[in-house]
């Protein structure tokens, strides 16, 4: 007889046999295994438990150990290999959630701002902001992520060029790559990818990726890695082309830097049936895309999770779970992992105002210069600044009951080591089905950002965030 409370019993040696992942690097228009020169393509997921709302300077998304543990559970079964995680507090431990990822086989993409004081970048006057204090929050989340082996990469903002950004606000995203590039080049071991999320203002967003892709002889580290585009315009039992998913497809067709869906799945008709994971990762779309993540993980008031984390003792596999799963399931991952050298050797375009075609965008590269104490922090790195570390995942179980959508217990959630990315199972034995009975929405490939796109990157509380603080290193789990 199966207690609700499972075990996990997954054994990680400590010290120097800890399991990681491969670290991924990008090449060309593709993120690459470093190791075997694989191709990887996100299949994602938007990890936010509590909302935007649910994060403080006392607890973000990756400070929970029990909690990453019960979800990195879950999205193992479910067969995604990446999260993506918007608000961060440099202050907090991260290495318990850190390691349950990556012992799961899953990488994160971490934003780098969040909404606290200082935290972010101001869009409608970014000089304002662009200073050593916004500095501290940036560099402070890279120190505190930067050793761990399954960050595959930092997002420098997210749909800061918008509606009401100003003017000039490209260029200083740009500048916020710059210096983040350049930290890392100086204080970390590794090439960590930077890159930026746009919202899917169709008007702008070719203006938008070839401002962040091109090459600028004087600051090559300016060069955006990779770039995400937050996208609903397939809703319910939409098509390829009723979706604009073909627009998208032939518009990113020349980008030369790895382009994936840092936010999809439209909730318009509900339950989510998820069909446009066949058309993400057929054989049009892996051309021009690298996958994407569903947006998102939990269930909050805008309707959007895949699991429902009723309180703190239960957590119910939503029907948009058990159709997403269904999806996955019939994915060819030898295709979607096998490298393809035109893919990987494209090269970058030089900057010019040639590349920019809408009159509202900004079309110059006049960067802003580095403010002499962030230049320090580049040099010396940051002061004081809590540095992570991967460490052992043992012997843990989930104390939470888990149920189906049907309300039926679920027994057989196991947790496994994975030495490699984790990857959908075909056998995924899941009970779902479509039973939306089919009415097909579609939003032509025109549309302008949505609802959804907006609740992110949205406006910021005025909490003041504690910017010091102390960082245990926890050496077990529980
Ligand atoms: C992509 O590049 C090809 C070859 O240079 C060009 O013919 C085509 O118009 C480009 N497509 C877009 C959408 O820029
Ligand atoms: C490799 O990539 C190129 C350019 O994206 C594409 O035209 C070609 O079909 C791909 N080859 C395979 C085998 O997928
Ligand atoms: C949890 O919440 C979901 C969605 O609101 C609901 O369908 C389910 O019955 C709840 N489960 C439990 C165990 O309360
Ligand atoms: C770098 O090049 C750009 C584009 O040519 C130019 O606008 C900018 O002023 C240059 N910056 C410096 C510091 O020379």
């Amino acid at each position: 007889m199966i207690s609700y409370s499972q075990l996990f019993s997954s054994v990680l040696a400590l010290a120097g046999s800890t399991l990681a992942l491969t670290p991924l690097e990008v090449k060309g228009r593709d993120f690459v295994n470093s190791d075997n020169g694989d191709r990887f393509q996100i299949i994602g997921v938007d990890y936010q438990p509590g909302g935007s709302s649910g994060f403080t300077a006392k607890l973000d998304p990756l400070s929970d150990g029990k909690i990453c543990l019960r979800d990195a559970a879950l999205m193992q079964r479910l067969g995604i290999n990446t999260i993506r995680v918007y608000n961060l507090e440099p202050s907090l431990n991260h290495d318990e959630c850190a390691s349950i990822f990556n012992a799961a086989g899953i990488y994160m993409i971490l934003d780098v701002s969040n909404p606290l004081e200082g935290g972010y970048l101001d869009r409608s006057a970014p000089w304002t902001t662009y200073s050593a204090i916004y500095y501290k929050q940036v560099f402070g989340i890279i120190e505190g992520f930067k050793n761990y082996d399954n960050l595959l990469g930092f997002f420098a903002g997210n749909e800061v060029i918008n509606e009401d950004a100003t003017y000039s606000a490209p260029k200083y995203m740009r500048a916020v790559v710059r210096d983040m590039k350049d930290y890392i080049a100086k204080n970390s071991d590794r090439a960590i990818p930077v890159g930026y999320s746009a919202a899917d203002i169709r008007d702008i967003l070719m203006d938008t990726v070839h401002y962040f892709e091109c090459d600028l002889k004087n600051s090559t580290s300016s060069r955006a890695d990779f770039f995400g585009l937050n996208s609903y315009s397939w809703c319910g039992k939409s098509s390829y082309k009723a979706s604009g998913y073909d627009v998208l497809t032939e518009d990113f067709s020349n980008a030369t830097i790895p382009v994936f869906f840092s936010e999809y799945g439209c909730n318009e008709v509900k339950p989510r049936v998820f069909t446009e994971v066949q058309a993400l990762y057929g054989e049009e779309m892996t051309q021009a895309f690298s996958g994407g993540l569903v947006y998102e993980w939990t269930q909050e008031d805008n309707e959007y999770g895949l699991v429902s984390a009723n309180d703190s003792d239960t957590i119910t596999m939503l029907i948009d779970y058990a159709n997403f799963q269904n999806q996955l399931g019939q994915l060819d991952m030898d295709r979607i992992t096998s490298s393809n050298s035109s893919q990987t050797s494209v090269k970058a375009e030089e900057c010019s105002a040639s590349l920019v075609t809408h009159k509202s965008f900004y079309n110059a590269w006049d960067l802003p210069e580095v403010p002499s104490k962030v230049s320090d922090y580049i040099k010396n790195g940051l002061p004081n600044a809590p540095t992570g570390k991967l460490v052992s995942v043992s012997s843990t179980t989930i104390p939470q009951k888990v149920y189906d959508h049907n309300g039926k217990e679920v027994s057989d959630v196991k947790f496994e080591v994975k030495s490699g990315a984790n990857t959908p199972s075909s056998t995924s034995g899941s009970s779902s089905s479509g039973s939306s009975s089919g009415s097909s929405s579609s939003s032509s490939g025109t549309s302008t950002s949505t609802n959804a796109a907006s609740i992110n990157g949205g406006s910021p509380s005025m909490v003041l965030g504690g910017m010091g603080g102390f960082f245990m290193l926890l050496a077990s789990l529980l």
